[in-house]
């Protein structure tokens, strides 16, 4: 019986030569695997090319809830972010594709799955790990990390094995999911270039967006949005429509010098409207509920696992040992927050939650106010003692040396004399 490999499969380039490449080179069946991640593709066009390229079977998955729930979720509750700025959208996609690769994998009885991962990025990091940690009998083919084909040379291979190829609509190599869109190459490839406009797909010009700003109030519960203006929503509609909103307000791009996993520097563009927009609202609420303590640590875990999730760590023990303390973090994290959209910019106007541990007695300044200004006082004392006496040791060692050295002084000159 013919060996079975099961391929990632996006309907481009790569994946498209990768199907006659593996029957090629390991004389197997390929059984491809398209994942509906919340991106814009039309998957019956990508079923067809599957076919016509020689595909013995193909799979189309709606996994855009299990994504929300499972991936985007526990991101939010993070605050998943990457070096300060990057969502993780495409961190947070690949550990649930090389899952559903392996499924497939298991139920077809096959003994490889493969992926369009270059050996340049963190994409084919994220893919391996998570599949060898789910299953560590099945072979991870990267074709496009071992055959060392230029762009034209897939090309003439694709025309030469009568591969049907999409048209290319630019020159961005792009990837996109529910929580965001990441743009490379072509002349973003100058980090002193602009991006030009066509780059985008998800966030309008300035010049095109409305002229007066735009509310949305995002409720939270345990952590979670769950709803938009007080209309209860499910995770990826309610994701869908903050994009929509916010990109139309121009809002959501991030373009910055991001550390690859490999060591490579690389310029990254990013549209990400709704992941942005949420997670400020989200930790704009946190500051509300939870203490300055545990906002302090907390910010320390949030670097860690954004760090795991985006170095293809996600199947790491730690990670789901953060999640629980993160989840611990989140029972209080309830309340709503009103965001302003305007010509690009956003920003947070309104927020109120029944755990709020803001205190108007407390931090009004007037007479109203039941906060003891003469407990300040002693509290000033000790808190600024130590700082205190090691001004004064400073000093008196300064005193000291001057002392020395003037003696010191005095000696040589009377010995010259
Ligand atoms: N630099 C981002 C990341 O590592 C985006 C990767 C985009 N991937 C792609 N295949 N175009 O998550």
């Amino acid at each position: 019986m013919k060996q079975k490999i099961v391929l990632a499969y996006s309907g481009g380039l790569d994946t498209s030569v990768s199907i006659k490449w593996l029957q090629e080179k390991y004389g197997a069946d390929v059984v491809t695997l398209t994942l509906n991640l919340g991106q814009k593709e039309d998957f019956k066009e990508i079923e067809e090319r599957a076919y016509s390229t020689g595909a013995v079977k193909h799979f189309q998955m709606d996994a855009r809830e299990e994504f929300a729930k499972g991936y985007v979720f526990p991101s939010i509750k993070a605050n998943g972010m990457y070096q300060g700025r990057y969502p993780l959208a495409t961190a947070l996609g690949r550990p649930l594709i090389a899952t559903k690769l392996v499924e497939v994998a298991e139920s077809e009885g096959a003994h490889a799955v493969a992926h369009g991962c270059t050996g340049k990025g963190n994409d084919q990091v994220r893919m391996d790990v998570t599949v060898r940690s789910l299953n560590p009998s099945i072979r991870v083919i990267a074709p496009v990390r071992e055959w060392n084909m230029s762009r034209d040379a897939e090309i003439v291979y694709a025309r030469k094995h009568g591969i049907n190829i999409k048209p290319k609509k630019s020159v961005f190599s792009t990837d996109q999911n529910l929580w965001g869109r990441s743009i490379e190459s072509g002349p973003l490839e100058d980090p002193d270039t602009e991006p030009p406009p066509e780059a985008f797909e998800w966030v309008s010009a300035v010049d095109a967006s409305p002229d007066s700003p735009g509310y949305l109030t995002i409720g939270f519960e345990a952590g979670l949005p769950v709803s938009l203006d007080g209309r209860k929503l499910d995770g990826v509609e309610l994701i869908r429509r903050v994009n929509e909103f916010a990109g139309k307000h121009a809002y959501g791009i991030v373009d910055h010098i991001e550390d690859r996993l490999v060591g490579i520097k690389s310029r990254e563009v990013y549209e990400c409207p709704g992941a942005l927009a949420i997670i400020e609202a989200h930790r704009d609420l946190e500051q509300l509920v939870l203490t300055r303590t545990e906002l302090a640590f907390k910010a320390a875990v949030e670097r860690e696992w954004s760090w795991l999730v985006y170095s293809g760590l996600w199947m790491e023990p730690l990670r789901f040992d953060l999640d629980a303390f993160i989840g611990e973090t989140q029972k209080r994290a309830d309340g709503e927050v009103r965001l302003k959209f305007h010509k690009g910019g956003m920003r947070i106007v309104g927020r109120s939650s029944p755990n709020s541990l803001y205190r108007l007695k407390l931090s009004t300044y007037s007479k109203e106010s039941t906060f003891d200004q003469n407990s300040a006082v002693g509290f000033i004392e000790l808190w600024g003692l130590q700082s205190r006496t090691a001004a004064s040791a400073a000093a008196s060692k300064t005193r000291g040396r001057t002392q020395r050295e003037q003696h010191t002084e005095r000696k040589q000159n009377q010995a010259v004399k």
